[in-house]
C-alpha cells in the first residue's frame, strides 16, 4: 500500500486538497534532491502518490461531479483528458535519465500541468461538491477515496480514466482476478 501521507479525515475535499499540497511539496523534493538516488526516490514517491490520487478521483470524485454538478459532464471530460495526458507524461519521465537536463525540463512542464489540473479540480469540482452534498455524503466519499487509494495501482495506467474502465482493468479487476484464482485453486 502506498503511504499517502495525508491524515485521514471525514471531509473528502480537505483530504484531496491536502494531497494536492503534498504533491506540490513532493515536486519540490524531486527538484531539490542532492543526489541521483535521492531524486529517484523522491520521484518514485511522487509517481506513486499521483497514481493513487488520480485513480481515486476517477473512481469516486468525477462520477459524483457528473451526477451532482450542473454541466458536470463537460467539466469531468476536461479533467479526464488532463489526467490521461498526465499519466503519459509520467510514463515518459519514468523512461528518462533522471540525471539529465531533459528530465528536469520535462518535469518542470509536468509540474505546471499537474498544478493547473489540481486548481481546476478545486474550483470546478470540489467547491461545487461541497455546496451540493451534506457532511454525511462528503464523509462517505472520503472513506471511498481512501479505500480506492489503498488498493489503487502505483503505476500510472493511461487510458483507464473512467470509473468503469478502472473497474475493468484497474486494481479492482486484479483483486477480482486474484479472488477468482484463489477460489479456482481451492476447488481444483
Ligand atoms: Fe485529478
Ligand atoms: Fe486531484
Amino acid at each position: 500500500m502506498v503511504q499517502t501521507f495525508v491524515q485521514s479525515t471525514d471531509d473528502v475535499v480537505k483530504f484531496l486538497k491536502d494531497q494536492h499540497n503534498l504533491i506540490k511539496d513532493m515536486f519540490e523534493e524531486v527538484f531539490s534532491a542532492s543526489s541521483d538516488d535521492a531524486r529517484r526516490k523522491a520521484f518514485t514517491e511522487l509517481r506513486q502518490l499521483l497514481a493513487v490520487h488520480e485513480t481515486a478521483e476517477e473512481m469516486v470524485v468525477h462520477p459524483r461531479v457528473r451526477n451532482e454538478v450542473e454541466g458536470g459532464d463537460i467539466i469531468v471530460d476536461a479533467r479526464l483528458i488532463e489526467e490521461h495526458d498526465a499519466k503519459e507524461q509520467l510514463s515518459a519521465l519514468e523512461a528518462m535519465d533522471i540525471s539529465s537536463k531533459e528530465f528536469l525540463d520535462e518535469l518542470t512542464l509536468f509540474r505546471g500541468a499537474v498544478i493547473d489540473h489540481a486548481e481546476r479540480e478545486e474550483v470546478e469540482e470540489f467547491s461545487k461538491l461541497q455546496r451540493e452534498l451534506d457532511a454525511d455524503d462528503l464523509g462517505r466519499m472520503a472513506k471511498a477515496v481512501m479505500a480506492a487509494e489503498a488498493i489503487a495501482p502505483t503505476r500510472p495506467h493511461a487510458g483507464v480514466e473512467s470509473a468503469k474502465l478502472n473497474f475493468a482493468v484497474g486494481p479492482f479487476a486484479s483483486m477480482l482476478d486474484r479472488a477468482r484464482d484463489a477460489i479456482k485453486s481451492a476447488i481444483a
